[in-house]
């Protein structure tokens, strides 16, 4: 996973469908311009747009400048590395079923020498059956001299169902070892670094189970909302958006086994472990360890904001979740008995990923309970962001005659062991899709696993639908009924501040 295992030599064809979108500008082509700021970019590497509007390549050029300047992550531009970078772009107009467009991008990829070729679908999911199928038709899918590999953005099905379909298409045409399915969560700095804590260092690993371990909360708050989104977030809610990808990836590293090697398969083999073992909830299970609220007006960052129920697009009787949150339960040796607490919202007070390790009590008080309580129990907590670091909080004397204990932290921060921010999750992982690393990529048998999963609560849900959902102000920390959920399991959340 931390050594590239192939370095490219012939040229490469990173051809973008859909490059006139959001994600092109926002988030692949600044991206590219860091590598080629740092130096990692594949000199050789040539850039084609395809997608349905009439753009030539000097358009093309222009808007990725720009989506580079107004994106970029570092400040000001390098003008030259920039005006290096534009220049290996070129554009092909076609709508996506047209094969013609295919025929011409496939004579650029020719003329350009380029045998070794990356198809990023950066287009709404409704067009990536079709571009497979025309690739093949095309016969661009294998080259054989060199190597062919495609990128599939989420979402990647909207249930099991479709998605087992979308990736018998997927297989018709592409072998699974050609097949990068992104998940950005993989590509940040702190989720990498979930592992390395882990199994690079012999303090915790021995204490990473049923036997110290009392909960895992696992918190993915959001303070924005669902913005221009709310066509496609209507009928995603947080579980797809969210829970079957991103957080079910953070429950995964967070519960596996140490692979045999950090390699694309012994990572993803354990990953998948770890699906298997969700305790599966179905019918009443599902209504009993999952919750759904929407927002309501409120004030976010001192601003007023509006509900759910009143963003463009949101019908008036929406059920689509903005808030969740689940008990999972992973049925294995190491996590017997240890629930796995999850929340993830939008327009949240403010916005912060962590995983937060919760221990059990010592087993007999001499301080009196009063102290350390359950208030405040032993916890290691992972800061995925935004501010990146670590935490483990303790319980520590207060200097005084009596006995009177308060919670301390040791801290670990990115920002002050390693200076600046960490990159840009896209940078890493479109660098590792180049030099054919596939591990922090989801896999065929992985997103059908989470799929599983995810799908049975759907169906409960929608076997029991609800007239509405509780709500809660925008810019708090959800309703009372999240609270009473998990205190309904004798537990408690953790203060986020
Ligand atoms: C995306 C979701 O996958 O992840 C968005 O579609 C969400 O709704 C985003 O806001 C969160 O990503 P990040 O990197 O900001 O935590």
């Amino acid at each position: 996973m931390f050594t590239p295992n192939e370095k490219p030599t012939r040229p490469i064809g990173l051809v973008i469908f859909g490059a006139t979108g959001d994600l092109t500008h926002r988030k692949l082509i600044p991206a590219l311009y860091q590598l080629a700021l740092a130096g990692k970019l594949p000199e050789n590497l040539h850039i084609i747009g395809f997608a349905r509007r009439d753009w030539d390549d000097q358009k093309f050029q222009d808007e990725m400048r720009a989506g580079v300047e107004q994106h970029s992550r570092t400040q000001p531009i390098e003008g030259e590395t920039l005006n290096r970078l534009l220049k290996r772009m070129t554009y092909v107009s076609a709508n996506f079923d047209d094969l013609d467009g295919y025929r011409r991008l496939d004579q650029q990829l020719d003329e350009l020498g380029a045998d070794n070729r990356l198809f990023y679908l950066a287009t709404p999911p409704g067009a990536y059956s079709t571009i497979v199928q025309r690739i093949g038709e095309a016969e661009l899918a294998h080259c054989p001299q060199g190597w062919t590999r495609v990128v599939i953005e989420k979402p990647y099905g909207h249930n099991l169902e479709s998605a087992k379909a979308l990736d018998t298409e997927v297989h018709a045409v592409f072998d699974e070892h050609q097949v990068y399915r992104i998940d950005h969560y993989l590509g940040k700095e702190t989720v990498q670094n979930i592992l390395v804590f882990r199994f690079a260092n012999g303090i915790f690993e021995p204490l990473w189970n049923r036997r110290y371990i009392d909960c895992v909360q696992i918190t993915v708050a959001e303070s924005v909302g669902v913005g221009t989104r709310a066509g496609y977030y209507e009928g995603a809610g947080v579980i797809r958006d969210m829970f079957q990808n991103h957080i079910l990836q953070l429950v995964s590293l967070t519960a596996m086994e140490a692979p045999v090697a950090f390699n694309a398969d012994a990572v993803r083999d354990e990953k998948l472990k770890v699906l298997r073992a969700l305790r599966p909830l179905r019918g009443e299970d599902a209504l009993e360890n999952t919750f759904r609220a929407q927002y309501a007006a409120g004030r976010v960052d001192g601003e007023g904001v509006k509900g759910y129920k009143q963003e463009a697009e949101v019908a008036p009787e929406s059920i689509t979740e903005t808030l969740l949150a689940l008990r999972l339960q992973v049925d294995n040796w190491r996590w017997s008995g240890v629930p796995f607490f999850v929340r993830s919202g939008k327009r949240l007070k403010r916005r912060v990923t962590e995983i937060a390790i919760q221990f059990k009590q010592v087993p007999l008080s001499l301080f009196g309970w009063r102290n350390l309580a359950g208030a405040a129990p032993n916890a290691l907590v992972l800061t995925i962001q935004p501010e990146e670091g670590i935490t483990l909080s303790f319980g520590a004397k207060q200097p005084g005659p009596v006995n009177q204990i308060s919670p301390v932290k040791m801290d670990f921060s990115y920002a002050e062991s390693f200076g600046g921010e960490p990159p840009e999750a896209y940078e890493r992982l479109l660098l590792d899709c180049m030099n054919g690393d596939a591990t922090l990529f989801t896999r065929s048998d992985e997103i059908l696993a989470a799929w599983a999963f995810t799908t049975e609560i759907l169906q409960a849900w929608e076997a029991s639908p609800v007239k509405s959902l509780p709500v809660y102000q925008a810019g708090g920390w959800g309703p009372e009924e999240l609270r009473e959920f998990i205190a309904g399991m004798g537990n408690q959340w953790r203060d986020l501040g």
